[in-house]
C-alpha cells in the first residue's frame, strides 16, 4: 500500500453485487488481493443489491464464484468472509445510500479513517442516477477519508451520451477521483506492450512509418453473446469492444514515449493518439470497414428476428501524425470464432532490395507478435538462411511465452489500483470521448450507409471472407504466427 497507515479502514462497496461480475471478477479478485495481504488490515466488503438475501447467502454466492474461477483453495476464506456484509437496497434510492453509509460509518466509530471505493456493477442506465444519488448524500466527501468511483464500461453509447456521463460524473466527483475501467488495461500482456517498447531500444527505432507496414489489432473470441444477446444486440461489436478495448491497445501501441509513467504522462500520450486518428465521415467509415454475423444469432433469446447487429468487426484506421503517417492500423474482433485469440501483430516493410532471389525463393518480413491472450508472450519473425547447399532464406521465429501460473486475472491488479489511487490503467474522460468520436461515424455507417454489406459468417471459422479482401494485395490477417486471407 502507497498511502495507507494503520488507521486506515478501507470499505469497497459493490452496487450491482447480485451479477456475475461480482461473483465471477470482483469476488475472486478482492478474496485473493486479501489473502496475499495486499489490502489494508482493516477492510471490509459491502454488497448492495436490491434482492433480499442474508449476509450468509451473499458470501455464499461469492465463495461459488470464486470456487469457479480459480482452483487456488479456499485458504483464510472464513477471515474473509467475516468482513463481507450485504444491503438490500436500491443505488438510486437516498434511504438505501443513508442505511450504507451508516452501516460504513459503524466501521469507523472507533475513529480511524473511513477510506472508501465504491465499484459500480451496475446496469450503465443506472450510473448517472448512482452518482447524483451518492453526491446528495454527502457520500461523495472526503473529509473522513478518499471516496473513490469505479465505473464500468460501457461509458456512454455515442460521444453525446458519454459527454452527458462525464458531465454528471464532473459534478460530483473530481476527476482524480474517477477510475473508469477498461480490464484490458490491467492484463499482463497488455502493461507488457509499456515494457516492451520502452524498456528495450532495439524495438523503438523502427516503430514508425519508414519500417512499419501496417498493424493488426485482434481480439477474437470463441465464445458466443453467451445469454447477453439482449445488451449486445443495442451493443454489437463496435459499442462492445472496439469503442473500448481495441482503441486503447491502439493507443499503447501508437503512443509517443511518456516521459514518466505517472498517470498523467501516460494518459496525456494515449489521448494525443486517440486526437489524431482520423476521423471519418460515415460513408468513409462504410469503405474502412467490414462486418458479419455469425449463423443464428438472430434465434438467440433477446435478439429481434430481424437484427442487423454486427458480432463481427473489422476497421481500418490511420494515424495522422509524423510517426505513423499512412500506415494502416486494422483492428478486428468478433464472437464465435474458431479459437480464442487476442493479439497485436506489427508487420514490418519486406527489405528495399533483395540479393537473396532464387526460385522460389521470396524473403518474407518481418513481423512482431504481441499475443495477448491466450499463449501470452511475444514472437519475432526473421529471415533465416535454409540449411542446404543452396542460398535460399526461409522465416523463423524467436519466441518467449509468459509462465502460465504467473498471470492472475486482471481485475486483481486494477482493484488494488484503484484502492491506491494509481490511475494509469484506467481511461480518462478525454480518452473516452475522443474514442466515441471515432467509434460514432462507423456506428452510423453500419446503420445507415448503402455501402456496409452485413456478411453472414458461420460459428467457429474465422470470420467473413470479406475481411480477408479488406486488407489489401499481399497482406494477410495474422493468426498464431501462421496466415490466414
Ligand atoms: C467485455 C465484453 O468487455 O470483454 C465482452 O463486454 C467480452 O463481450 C469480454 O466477451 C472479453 O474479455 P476477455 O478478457 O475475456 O478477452
Amino acid at each position: 500500500m502507497t498511502d495507507s497507515t494503520e488507521r486506515d479502514r478501507l470499505t469497497v462497496v459493490i452496487f450491482g453485487a447480485s451479477g456475475d461480475l461480482t461473483r465471477r471478477k470482483l469476488a475472486p479478485a478482492l478474496y485473493h488481493l486479501y489473502r496475499t495481504g495486499a489490502l489494508p488490515q482493516m477492510c471490509h466488503f459491502v454488497g448492495v443489491a436490491r434482492s433480499e438475501m442474508s449476509d450468509d447467502a451473499f458470501r455464499d454466492a461469492l465463495m461459488s464464484g470464486v470456487k469457479e474461477v480459480s482452483d487456488d483453495g479456499l485458504d483464510g476464506w472464513d477471515e474473509f468472509a467475516s468482513r463481507v456484509t450485504y444491503v438490500s437496497g436500491s443505488s438510486i434510492d437516498d434511504d438505501s445510500l443513508a442505511e450504507i453509509d451508516r452501516v460504513v460509518s459503524e466501521y469507523c466509530a472507533d475513529g480511524s479513517k473511513d477510506n472508501r471505493l465504491y465499484y459500480l456493477a451496475l446496469a450503465p442506465s443506472l450510473y448517472a442516477g448512482t452518482l447524483e444519488a451518492l453526491g446528495r448524500g454527502g457520500m461523495l466527501d472526503e473529509s473522513s477519508g478518499f471516496r473513490r468511483v469505479v465505473i464500468e464500461k460501457p461509458f456512454g453509447t455515442d460521444l453525446k451520451s458519454a459527454r452527458e456521463l462525464n458531465d454528471v460524473v464532473h459534478s460530483v466527483l473530481g476527476e482524480s477521483q474517477v477510475f473508469r475501467i477498461d480490464h484490458y488495461l490491467g492484463k499482463e500482456t497488455v502493461q507488457n506492450l509499456m515494457v516492451f517498447r520502452f524498456a528495450n531500444t532495439i524495438f523503438e527505432p523502427l516503430w514508425n512509418r519508414n519500417y512499419v507496414d501496417h498493424v493488426q489489432i485482434s481480439v477474437m473470441e470463441s465464445l458466443d453473446t453467451e445469454g447477453r444477446a439482449g445488451y449486445y444486440d443495442k451493443a454489437g461489436v463496435l459499442r462492445d469492444m472496439m469503442q473500448s478495448h481495441l482503441l486503447q491497445l491502439l493507443a499503447l501501441v501508437a503512443m509517443e514515449p511518456p516521459a514518466t509513467s505517472g498517470a498523467d504522462a501516460l494518459r496525456n500520450e494515449k489521448a494525443k493518439v486517440l486526437q489524431a486518428v482520423r476521423k471519418y465521415e460515415s460513408d468513409e467509415a462504410a469503405e474502412n470497414s467490414v462486418r458479419g454475423q455469425y449463423a443464428g444469432y438472430r434465434e438467440e433469446d433477446g435478439v429481434a428476428s430481424s437484427s442487423s447487429t454486427a458480432t463481427y468487426g473489422a476497421i481500418r484506421l490511420y494515424v495522422n501524425n509524423w510517426r505513423w503517417q499512412g500506415v494502416p492500423f486494422f483492428l478486428r474482433s468478433g464472437k464465435a470464432m474458431a479459437e480464442k485469440e487476442s493479439e497485436i501483430a506489427v508487420q514490418f516493410r519486406p527489405p528495399p532490395h533483395t540479393i537473396f532471389e532464387t526460385r522460389n525463393a521470396e524473403v518474407t518480413p518481418n513481423l512482431l507478435q504481441i499475443s495477448i491472450q491466450p499463449h501470452e508472450g511475444v514472437h519475432l519473425t526473421f529471415e533465416n538462411k535454409k540449411p542446404g547447399t543452396r542460398m535460399g532464406t526461409a522465416p523463423e521465429k524467436l519466441e518467449y511465452h509468459f509462465p502460465p501460473q504467473v498471470i492472475r486475472d486482471s481485475y486483481e491488479r486494477l482493484l488494488l489500483d484503484a484502492i491506491e489511487g494509481d490511475q494509469s490503467l484506467f481511461t480518462r474522460s478525454d480518452e473516452i470521448e475522443m474514442s466515441w468520436q471515432i467509434i460514432d461515424p462507423f456506428v452510423e455507417s453500419w446503420q445507415t450507409s448503402l455501402k456496409s454489406q452485413l456478411y453472414p459468417y458461420e460459428k467457429g471459422t474465422h470470420g467473413p471472407a470479406a475481411a480477408g479482401e479488406f486488407l489489401g494485395t499481399a497482406r494477410n490477417w495474422h493468426h498464431h504466427g501462421s496466415d490466414q486471407k
